[in-house]
C-alpha cells in the first residue's frame, strides 16, 4: 500500500481514543520486528529514526529500508524523521520520501522556534508531508547526545505556537524524558489537560520507555495520539541478542538476526496493545 499519511492515522486514533506507536529503528532487524508486530495485531504504526541516530544508521541507508517496509505492508505505516535538529536534515528526509518530519528547535527561545518551524512547515507542504514540533523541553538524552533538563510546555503558549507555525502535531513536555527513568515519572496531567483544551492539533508524547500502562491510558484520554518508543526498542534488541550469544554453542549470524527481530517484535507488540487502549 502507499506510504500512509500520518494525519490520517492520527485522525483515526482520535476517533477511536487510541494512540499510534512511533517506534525508533536503527537497522533492518528492528524494522522487520516492528512491522511483524503491526501486521500481527493489524494495527498501524510509525517507523521513525532520530537525527542523533544517523551517526550509526545513515539516513541514506535507512530511508530505503523504512520506505520499502511501509510500501510492502498490508497495514498502514508512516515513515517519520524524529528530532530533526537541522533544517538540512529535515529537507534530506523529505527528499528521500519521508511523509512526516519533526523539527526540534525546543531549546531556542519561543520566537526563534516559531520562525524555524514555520520555514519547515512551508517546505514540507511542497511534499504534502506532516510536521511535528516541540514546545517546552522533553528531558534526558535522545541517542546519547547532551542530556537536557525538563522544562514543561507553557499551556498559555501552546495554542499560539500551533497557530503561528501551522504544525500538524505538537510534542509536549509534561515531565517526560528520553531514556530509562530512574523512577516512575510524575507526569503533569494537569498541564496536558490545559494544552489539550487549547490546541486543536494531535499531541505527541516522547520518552515513552518506562511509562506505566495506566499513565499511557490517561495521557491518551487527554489527547495524546502519538507515543514515541526508542530506548525500550534498542534495549530489547540488545538483551535478546545477548541472551542468544550466551546460549549459542557457536556464533550463527542468522540466529543472531532472528534474536534481534524477536526482541523488537515483543516490545512493539506489548506497546501496541497498550496504545490500542483496549480494556477488554
Ligand atoms: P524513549 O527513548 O524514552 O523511549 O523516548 C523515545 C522518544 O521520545 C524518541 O523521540
Amino acid at each position: 500500500m502507499p506510504i500512509t499519511n500520518l494525519k490520517d492515522l492520527l485522525l483515526d486514533a482520535e476517533a477511536e481514543n487510541k494512540a499510534v506507536g512511533a517506534f525508533s529503528v536503527g537497522n533492518m532487524e528492528m524494522i522487520i520486528g516492528a512491522v511483524k508486530a503491526a501486521r500481527e495485531l493489524d494495527t498501524p504504526i510509525i517507523l521513525q529514526i532520530a537525527e542523533a541516530r544517523l551517526r550509526t544508521s545513515p539516513l541514506e541507508y535507512m530511508a530505503p529500508l523504512m520506505l520499502a517496509a511501509a510500501k510492502e505492508s498490508p497495514v498502514p505505516i508512516a515513515v517519520h524523521l524524529d528530532h530533526g535538529l537541522s533544517e538540512n536534515t529535515v529537507c534530506k528526509a523529505l527528499d528521500l520520501g519521508f511523509t512526516s518530519v519533526m523539527l526540534d528547535k525546543s531549546l531556542l527561545p519561543f520566537e526563534e522556534n516559531v520562525l524555524a518551524t514555520r520555514r519547515v512547515v512551508e517546505r514540507a507542504s511542497r511534499y504534502g508531508a506532516f510536521v511535528e514540533a516541540e514546545l517546552g523541553v522533553v528531558g534526558g538524552s535522545e541517542g546519547g547526545t547532551v542530556s537536557h533538563e525538563i522544562s514543561c510546555t507553557d499551556p498559555s503558549l501552546a495554542a499560539r505556537f500551533c497557530e503561528r507555525t501551522g504544525i500538524d502535531a505538537l510534542a509536549v513536555a509534561i515531565g517526560n524524558a528520553h531514556g530509562n527513568y530512574p523512577a516512575l515519572p510524575q507526569l503533569r496531567f494537569d498541564i496536558l489537560e490545559k494544552i489539550g483544551k487549547s490546541c486543536s492539533v494531535p499531541l505527541v508524547l516522547h520518552g515513552g520507555t518506562g511509562i506505566a500502562p495506566e499513565m499511557f491510558r490517561r495521557a491518551i484520554s487527554l489527547g495524546i495520539r502519538k507515543i514515541n518508543i526508542a530506548t525500550a526498542n534498542f534495549d530489547c534488541l540488545a538483551r535478546s541478542a545477548k541472551a542468544y550469544a550466551e546460549k549459542a554453542d557457536k556464533p550463527d549470524y542468522f540466529e543472531l538476526s532472528k534474536a534481534m527481530v524477536d526482541g523488537v517484535y515483543e516490545n512493539v507488540k506489548k506497546h501496541i496493545t497498550i496504545f490500542n487502549n483496549d480494556w477488554r
